[in-house]
């Protein structure tokens, strides 16, 4: 909250961020009371302003179904903006490294190409479970245009790209953006 009250003048939107797996108990966050209480209050905060601001719930693509569906209802009883699906995952499984090698990175988040398929998967689980009852800001693994179009077509209404973007450099955006008008997806996106 204090964060809140402090960035409020400065930010055109805000994120809940309890899906990183690099600070301890974080996502703990993520289950259903806690989530419900955090952003009840905020939401509440934000209502007492008189030009409130989006909020979005960030999640993390290691949820299971059970969690997602706490996810749908949460976001809809607070009314909250929008989630962005998602955060890096912990999973390693779909790793093609050596399992020796992968242990001795440690702990950690995985963004990029492995995380691709997960996140599409979490993006359509919520869009279509939800019936598109709220926005839904897509985000793990975007290296080409076609894993954009994916995204959007799972039921994205934005993207965000983080690791494709040091990848394959700024040149990424201007394909995607292309091929969003060949597919005759803008506006939808
Ligand atoms: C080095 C690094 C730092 C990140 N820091 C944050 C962060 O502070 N807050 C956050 O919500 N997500 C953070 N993320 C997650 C990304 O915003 C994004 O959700 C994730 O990497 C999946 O997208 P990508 O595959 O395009 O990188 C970070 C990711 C990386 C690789």
């Amino acid at each position: 909250m204090i964060s809140f009250e402090k960035l409020f003048p400065y930010v055109d939107y805000f994120v809940v961020n309890v899906s990183s797996p690099n600070t301890p108990n974080l996502r703990a966050l993520q289950d259903k009371e806690p989530l419900m209480h955090l952003l009840s209050e905020l939401k509440y905060a934000n209502g007492l302003k008189s030009h409130p601001k989006p909020i979005l719930l960030k999640i993390a693509p290691d949820l299971t179904d059970e969690q997602l569906d706490d996810v749908i209802e949460i976001i809809t009883k607070t009314k909250t903006d929008g989630v962005i699906a998602t955060n890096t995952t912990i999973e390693r499984a779909m790793l093609s490294t050596p399992k020796v090698e992968v242990e001795k990175l440690g702990a950690g988040g995985i963004s990029g190409k492995p995380l691709t398929k997960r996140s599409t998967e979490v993006i359509r689980y919520l869009h279509e479970k939800s019936n598109a009852a709220f926005p839904i800001i897509g985000v793990g693994g975007i290296h080409s245009a076609d894993d954009a179009i994916e995204k959007l077509k799972a039921g994205a209404s934005l993207i965000q790209l983080y690791t494709g973007f040091i990848y394959e450099g700024p040149g990424l955006v201007k394909e995607i953006n292309e091929k969003i008008l060949k597919e005759g997806l803008y506006g939808n996106a």
